[in-house]
């Protein structure tokens, strides 16, 4: 049995944020953030808008192109780090409602912006044991719930948004996933965190953007070093190399350390920031809608987080 990427989806929330809207509330200035971080807009999800209903917009969407019932789904997994509740109930649990999809395994992984990567991995080892047939893969966000607003260096980074897909089980190898591979250090947690109940502070997130920046593009182009050395593939057998975007000089220096042509690369997060589990979901959704990714294509995704974590995969895409 394999694994195989049968379809993609995506919800942008339509409110989009330029920088002008931090130039008109703290000291910065939309050249600062063009140039150190490659954004000039996101999206943002209205007030009364939850992470829940992002991800089953961009799940009906994934659900619909794969050309399946919704009854046929038997495992539902929602990467976030923006759940709709504090700990219970999962994100999942609620989608599952959402979508009217009875009777489902459902769970939320917390891996931060590797999420959607981690999601792949358990649903891939979920269809080659057997165990199940089709499962949604959900990467949903609403970070500007959990942004400190007051925070210069980090609040003109993140968007809100979402991305699903559905990983069904296929007897044809040459459909199939290729290999996913994730890995973590916890000993570098506070690099990236939200200190909840462990603090009287309110539960926003808080970065070491410098230092974070360079172990970023230091796992990042690891990790695909790692990936294409362990499948015996090169660059040329790679369509697209979809990087989790945080920002453009992180992608820059990755593609360029990995010698990979312009046309290779995908970015995205000039227009929707960083929306960390659904970045890379995001921009597959993209590249698919505009034409740029066709059915069997190989892609490359590369993903790094809060945790750490990181984690990237070889992808045959077999949406129609
Ligand atoms: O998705 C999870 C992974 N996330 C990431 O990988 C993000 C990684 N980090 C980054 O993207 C970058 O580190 C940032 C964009 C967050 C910051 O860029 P930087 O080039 O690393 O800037 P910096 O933190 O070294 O700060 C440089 C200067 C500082 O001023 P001084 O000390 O040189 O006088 C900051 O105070 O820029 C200042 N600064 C700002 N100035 C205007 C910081 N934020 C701003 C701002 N506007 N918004």
């Amino acid at each position: 049995m394999y694994a195989s990427f049968r379809s993609i989806g995506a919800f942008i929330p339509q409110t989009v944020r330029t920088n002008q809207w931090f130039v008109d509330r703290m000291d910065t200035s939309d050249e600062w953030i063009t140039k150190r971080t490659g954004i000039s807009e996101r999206r943002i999800a209205l007030k009364e808008q939850h992470t829940s209903d992002l991800g089953t917009e961009a799940a009906k969407i994934a659900i619909n192109r794969a050309s399946i019932e919704k009854e046929e789904i038997d495992l539902i997994i929602c990467a976030t780090i923006s759940p709709d509740y504090l700990c219970m109930p999962s994100t999942a649990c609620i989608i599952a409602d959402k979508l009217g999809i009875k009777n489902v395994m459902a769970l939320d992984i917390s891996a931060a912006c590797t999420g959607f990567v981690y999601a792949l991995s358990v649903a891939k080892a979920f269809i080659e044991s057997g165990m199940k047939k089709n499962v949604l893969i959900i990467g949903a966000e609403k970070l500007s719930s959990i942004v400190d607003y007051t925070d210069r260096t980090t609040c003109m980074l993140f968007g809100d948004g979402a991305g699903a897909a559905i990983i069904s089980m296929t007897d044809k190898k040459e459909d199939a996933i290729i290999d996913v591979q994730c890995s973590s250090d916890g000993g570098l947690k506070d690099l990236l965190l939200t200190p909840g109940i462990q603090s009287e502070e309110a539960s926003f997130m808080q970065m070491k953007g410098n230092e974070t920046f360079k172990v970023a593009v230091r796992t990042l182009t690891s990790d695909v070093r790692l990936i294409l050395e362990r499948n015996k593939m090169t660059n040329d057998d790679i369509d697209l190399f979809i990087p989790h975007q945080a920002n453009y000089r992180i992608i820059k220096a990755v593609g360029d350390a990995l010698n990979f042509k312009e046309e290779q690369k995908v970015v995205t997060v000039n227009k929707y920031g960083n929306t960390s589990s659904a970045s890379i979901p995001m921009a597959i959704n993209k590249c698919y809608e505009d034409g740029t990714l066709k059915s069997g294509e190989v892609i490359l995704l590369d993903a790094f987080g809060g945790g750490l974590t990181w984690g990237s995969a070889l992808v045959k895409f077999m949406g129609k």
